[in-house]
């Protein structure tokens, strides 16, 4: 393990971003464990402003249902931002492929991405990119939103301003976003709903809600209960997503109406039986999946407009009490208290991975042969990282990293999306995974310590 600073090595990539990666630094006296967020702003001249905007509007945010931001450390190419790991990684995850999860754990998640929007629109700002991908669980499987590089602030003394920008994931986007000035809050309930239909049924409804989409246009015009995904949804679940997914933004629901639908009230515990359960039960192994992340093409640039940050949270949550240390210029911002964090928190539950019996020439070979017979583009570079490229159902691109890690007997194959759809990409892992089956070591655990 490479040491970054005093003490905090440097563990694994837990993600990648538009301007470099995220990765854990552990204590390695204490165990604590946190996420740094890192910016090339040498490869990206223009990260610097956009860095400076996400932290001044993440220290602002301090609540359960939010990535806890901690401090920043700049050096002359890189900016590093020390955020809360979420060892439970991405929601995405969590969802099946064309099924999505079972309804009472897609009404939990949903009960706290609307309790965290809430908290965030009541500080005044918008997240403009709520997608799975960008929602983590932490060790006790609560849902935290990540990524404020999108983030704005729309309200300031009660004053709200409209934005402009187009910007977030096409599929995740609310229609009005797209073609004039919008209010911030309706478009971020927007794409909560978006959100919603994944977890209930594992896939995305339109590619963007645009005229030429059909299946935006089936739906904003009624003519839609006969195709997927809304056929597979109860009437409660669908009740609800209609009132999420108005067209106008000033009829749609907001989140105290959220709050008061009965799908939302109503407890939908373990044994609320439907089609989805059943087919989870099925296969307990498949529980685990992903979404997705096709970006706008020449998306504007972050706004200049500057507002007075200096507000500050009432309460903050513990954190690592070592972390002054990741810091050059101390912008701590929450409350030192020892951490809550242990060995065993720090344990992954990712799912996009299998360990494999044989030598580590012969699985490159079956990687490499599995590519060319899919027409994937593909990379090997000297440190057993396969870089796979290819496009998706929605012919958007999508690359993904394999990772090849020795471990005692076997090979860890640990598969890390870089660019595109979760659905899409775990839809790939999925069908990797089945052409290796006879090499993957079958009691593979589940939970693996951090590398
Ligand atoms: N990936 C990106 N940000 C992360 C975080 N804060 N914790 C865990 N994984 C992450």
């Amino acid at each position: 393990m490479t040491e970054f600073v005093d003490g905090w090595f440097l563990g694994h990539v837990l993600g990648e971003g538009a301007y470099g990666e995220v990765k854990l630094v552990v204590n390695k006296s204490t165990g604590e464990a946190v996420a740094m967020k890192m910016v090339d702003v040498e490869k990206h001249p223009d990260a610097r402003q956009t860095v400076r905007k996400e932290t001044a509007i993440h220290r602002m945010l301090s609540n359960p249902n939010i990535v806890q931001y901690f401090g920043k450390r700049s050096e002359p190419n890189m900016e590093y931002m020390f955020l809360e790991y979420a060892s439970g990684g991405e929601l995405f995850d969590r969802i099946e492929p064309d099924i999505g999860m079972p309804m009472g754990e897609a009404q939990k998640y949903f009960r706290q991405l609307i309790s965290g929007v809430e908290y965030l629109h009541s500080r005044g700002v918008a997240h403009r990119d709520l997608k799975p991908e960008n929602l983590l669980l932490d060790d006790n499987d609560n849902l935290k939103i990540s990524d404020f590089g999108l983030a704005t602030i729309y309200r300031i003394q009660g004053k709200e301003r409209l934005l402009e920008k187009k910007c977030g994931t096409l599929p995740y986007v609310a229609p009005e976003v797209l073609v004039r000035a919008y209010h911030a809050e309706p478009a971020d309930v927007w794409s909560c709903g978006i959100i919603l239909v994944a977890l209930l049924a594992g896939e995305l409804p339109w590619d963007q809600p645009l005229a030429e989409c059909p299946e935006y246009i089936a739906w904003k015009y009624g003519k839609y209960m006969s195709l997927t995904p809304w056929k597979k949804l109860d009437n409660s679940s669908l009740s609800l997503i209609r009132k999420i997914l108005a067209d106008s933004s000033s009829a749609r629901y907001k989140i105290s109406d959220i709050k008061q639908h009965r799908w939302f009230v109503t407890s939908c515990a373990r044994d609320c039986v439907d089609g989805q359960k059943q087919a989870w039960a099925e296969d307990e192994s498949l529980r685990n999946v992903c979404l997705s992340q096709p970006e706008f093409p020449g998306m504007e640039s972050i706004s200049a407009t500057e507002f007075n940050l200096t507000e500050r949270p009432t309460f903050s949550f513990s954190q690592p009490a070592h972390v002054e240390d990741l810091l050059l210029c101390t912008q701590l911002q929450a409350m030192t208290q020892p951490s809550q964090q242990n060995s065993f928190q720090r344990l992954v539950r990712r799912m996009t991975r299998f360990f494999v019996k044989i030598e580590y020439q012969d699985i490159v070979k079956r990687l490499m042969r599995y590519c060319e017979k899919e027409n994937y583009v593909f990379r090997v570079n000297e440190f057993g990282v396969v870089t796979i490229s290819t496009t998706d159902r929605r012919k958007m691109p999508l690359v993904f990293k394999v990772n090849l890690i020795e471990m005692d007997a076997n090979i860890l194959v640990d598969f890390r999306l870089s660019k595109g759809c979760g659905l899409e990409f775990k839809r790939a892992f999925l069908k990797i995974r089945g052409a290796m089956e006879d090499v993957i070591v079958k009691s593979s655990v589940v939970y693996s310590k951090n590398q």
